[in-house]
């Protein structure tokens, strides 16, 4: 209800003191996140990066490929960071992060380091991001003014769009957008999980014996009789039996599991600064993504991770390096074709689900059998026997690096056999949702 205000002004009560009509709301919201004139130069939408098709990933499977990342509106520009899911994002908790002593994490906000506090601040992230669609606020509304939802704009907040300020004007196009992200078209529920959930089928033995490891207990709920886990689920929450809650299969908790860096990251090589002032990564191959720790030591005048030149030399003293934002794992495989091939993590550096439960399974191991590296040495990689499994992690922390020293039941040394690591997929893939019916909402 409070959409049109969400940054706190008094936007749009001058011209209308009831709520937009939501219907005329979230059509304009559709058609804008669909709208690839709102990019400089035009060619970029909401829908290049975020495609239902693709379970609201990138719908690019060469650049998922090969790059990981996908390129921006300009071309040669690439984001950093991967398109993640953006379905059930509206149930993602708010930020700013903070550290919720019940689970020794952060929790809360968008994108991987939490950097939005709400969907509607997220939006002019990639609208403004040189190297997404690189626009500005004036730019967006002189291309609503001009483009294929002038009437759709009309009809929601019953004035022209050219005859608002462009603060206003941006303001409600981004309450738009954020409307539409919080449709059921984002969040529909309509999985197979969802249906077995409700009693409607019965998953396959190998889907339930996925869930099982997930959760770690026979009954696929927290707080069945306990079973061997992988302990999926104390990140990726399925709710308790009595809470009521739909699962998310999402905590909001930063995390660091280890993900290796990805050399294929073009955005290693984005180094000229003359041709990309603001979204250049004048480090090279040295840039290292800190994650959550990119973004709250800036807020303590520290640089990012509080690594380097300008650091006031206590190093990651508050425990966030190279922890990310958990994902939700709905829609994890959804693809268009058999064929397409989609990445995950934060950096795109794993190309399946099956090789990222592989090394949830494995990373920790070497080609030594027995042998377990333990990554809260100093030097993890000192006096091997064998040859690691993985590539370093991307940020190597002793600090926040989930490690087990070796114990089964943590990241990185489950003790699954192939057949585990089978049903677990089996599992993530029953969280696709169905396709929408074609005029269903
Ligand atoms: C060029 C590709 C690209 C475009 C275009 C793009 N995004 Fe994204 N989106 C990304 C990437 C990459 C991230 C993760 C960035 C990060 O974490 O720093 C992201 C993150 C997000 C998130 C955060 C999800 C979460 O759980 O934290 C939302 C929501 C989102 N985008 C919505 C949108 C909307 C709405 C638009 C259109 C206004 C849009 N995106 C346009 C690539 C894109
Ligand atoms: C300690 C918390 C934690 C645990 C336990 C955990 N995850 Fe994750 N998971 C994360 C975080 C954080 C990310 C994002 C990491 C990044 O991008 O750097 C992630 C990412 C993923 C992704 C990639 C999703 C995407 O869209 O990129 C998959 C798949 C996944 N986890 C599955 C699992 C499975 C299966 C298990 C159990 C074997 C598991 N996770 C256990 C926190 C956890």
């Amino acid at each position: 209800m409070a959409l049109i205000a969400l940054h706190g002004t008094s936007a749009g009560v001058a011209r209308t003191a009831a709520p937009p009509p939501r219907d005329a709301l979230v059509q304009l919201g559709e058609a804008l996140f669909n709208d690839d004139t709102l990019s400089r130069p035009r060619g970029q939408s909401c829908a290049s990066c975020h495609a239902r098709e693709a379970g609201w990933s990138s719908p690019d499977s060469v650049a998922n490929e090969h790059a990981g990342v996908v390129q921006g509106a300009v071309a040669g520009r690439y984001v950093n960071r991967r398109p993640p899911t953006i379905g059930y994002a509206e149930f993602m908790p708010a930020g700013p992060p903070v550290f919720l002593t019940s689970r020794a994490a952060y929790a809360g906000g968008f994108f991987y380091d939490g950097r939005a506090a709400t969907l509607a601040d997220q939006i002019s992230g990639p609208i403004r991001n040189p190297n997404e669609m690189n626009n500005t606020p004036a730019g967006v509304v002189r291309a609503v003014a001009d483009g294929p939802n002038v009437a759709r704009f009309r009809k929601a907040f019953g004035v022209e769009v050219s005859s608002l300020a462009v603060d206003e004007a941006f303001q409600d196009i981004v309450a738009a957008i954020a409307s539409f992200e919080r449709t059921a078209t984002f969040s529909p529920f309509s999985s197979r999980y969802d249906a077995y959930v409700a009693g409607k089928l019965s998953l396959t033995a190998a889907e339930l014996a996925g869930l099982q490891l997930f959760t770690g207990s026979r009954t696929g709920r927290p707080g069945g009789p306990a079973v061997k886990t992988a302990t999926c689920s104390s990140c990726h929450t399925v709710e308790p039996a009595a809470a009521g809650r739909r699962d998310v299969f999402t905590s909001g908790t930063f995390h660091n599991i280890g993900i290796p860096k990805n050399p294929a990251n073009p955005y290693y090589a984005q180094t000229d600064a003359a041709a990309n002032p603001e979204g250049c990564n004048p480090l090279g191959a040295a840039y290292i993504d800190y994650g959550l720790g990119s973004v709250l030591y800036l807020q303590k005048s520290c640089p990012p991770g509080n690594a380097g030149n300008g650091s006031d030399g206590r190093g990651d003293f508050l425990r966030i390096n190279g922890t990310f934002k958990t994902p939700t794992l709905r829609n994890v495989d959804t693809r268009p074709a058999p064929d397409f091939v989609k990445c995950y993590g934060h950096n795109g550096y794993f190309k399946s689900p099956r090789e990222m439960v592989h090394f949830y399974n494995t990373r920790n191991l070497t080609t030594s059998p027995g042998e377990v590296i333990n990554f809260t040495a100093r030097q993890p990689y000192a006096h091997l026997q064998g040859k690691p499994l993985w590539p370093p992690p991307e940020n190597p922390d002793p600090q926040t690096l989930v490690n087990p020293t070796g114990a089964r039941g943590l990241i990185g040394n489950l003790g699954l056999t192939a057949a585990d690591e089978a049903n677990l997929v089996a599992f993530l893939q029953t969280l696709g949702d169905a396709p929408p019916a074609s005029t269903s909402r």
